[in-house]
């Protein structure tokens, strides 16, 4: 017997036992784990203590999950399987921005801002922002009435709620388009900050020799029934951490030079939104 095929039988077996699987769906998705879960089995040949040590990595995973902290969701993020399952689910096109990673740090219901205003409730020693543009839908016109949120971090690489001496809402807000489409974001220049690396991704990371660093980015979410959500961020040109994100969120279409304009430094980015499926043209 040659050493890649010890016990087929026994994922032959496996399988076969899916047969009275009433969901087809859930039939195809459970053959497709076991053949490659045996396939990865097969490869590795891990000792018992290592396939234990396995068990204990994802049983300490997910104990360290509560309301506020996700560490299953962070250990898709930085094995790229979050980020896969965006493109697949999301593909860019001419005129449509590229999704990238939700990741734990939105929060739902911020109250909707004046169009310009800042998103900052105390002041910090970044560099001012203006981040502006239109929501357009695929075929270039302006977009009224969709919603963005907007989150980032302070300078201290936090977002408010990773930071008891932070107001809640600290650098998040919401916007409404009018008419024209346009928003406008008075920001900071957002600086590269650490995912949280306390807990076992944060060990993971370190034993493969990864750094846990995320480019500069400010977070985007434009809503507008009829439109798919988009959920992105816009990453600043020139970062050291643009060919290395812990996520594998950058794509190239969100990268964003700041200028200085009529109004200090700032970034123009139009989003282009898909028509959601089934809706009407
Ligand atoms: C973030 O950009 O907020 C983020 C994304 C994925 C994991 C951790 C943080
Ligand atoms: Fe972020």
């Amino acid at each position: 017997m040659t050493e890649d095929v010890v016990a087929p039988d026994l994922t032959e077996d496996a399988l076969a036992r899916l047969q009275a699987a009433g969901d087809p769906r859930l039939k195809s998705v459970s053959e497709s784990l076991i053949r490659h879960l045996h396939a990865f089995v097969r490869e590795v040949k891990p000792t018992m203590p290592e396939w234990f040590a396995a068990i204990e990595f994802l049983t300490r995973t997910g104990q360290m999950c509560t309301d506020e902290r996700q560490e299953f969701i962070l250990l898709s993020d930085v094995l790229g399987v979050t980020m896969l399952c965006e493109l697949i689910n999301n593909q860019a096109g001419e005129a449509v921005t590229s999704n990238t990673v939700l990741g734990p740090f939105f929060v739902p219901g911020q109250p909707v801002l004046p169009m310009g205003a800042t998103i900052l409730q105390r002041e910090e020693p970044g560099e001012a922002l203006l981040v502006h543009g239109v929501v357009r839908d695929a075929q270039g016109a302006p977009v009224e009435g969709a919603r963005i949120d907007v989150w980032q971090t302070a300078p201290n690489g936090l977002y408010d709620i990773q930071d008891e001496t932070a107001p809640r809402g600290h650098l998040r807000g919401a916007f409404v388009t009018g008419a024209d489409g346009r928003y406008e974001v008075r920001t900071i220049r957002p600086t590269p900050y650490p995912i949280p690396d306390d807990g076992t991704v944060g060990q993971w990371l370190k034993a493969v020799g990864r750094h846990p660093w995320r480019p500069a980015h400010t977070h985007f979410m434009v809503q507008k029934p009829g439109f798919q959500t988009l959920t992105t961020h816009l990453f600043m040109a020139g970062d050291p951490y643009l060919q290395s994100d812990a996520v594998f969120g950058v794509r190239p279409d969100l990268i964003v030079t700041p200028e200085p304009g009529p109004r200090g430094q700032e970034a123009r980015y139009d989003f282009g939104l898909r028509t959601a499926v089934g809706a009407a043209e």
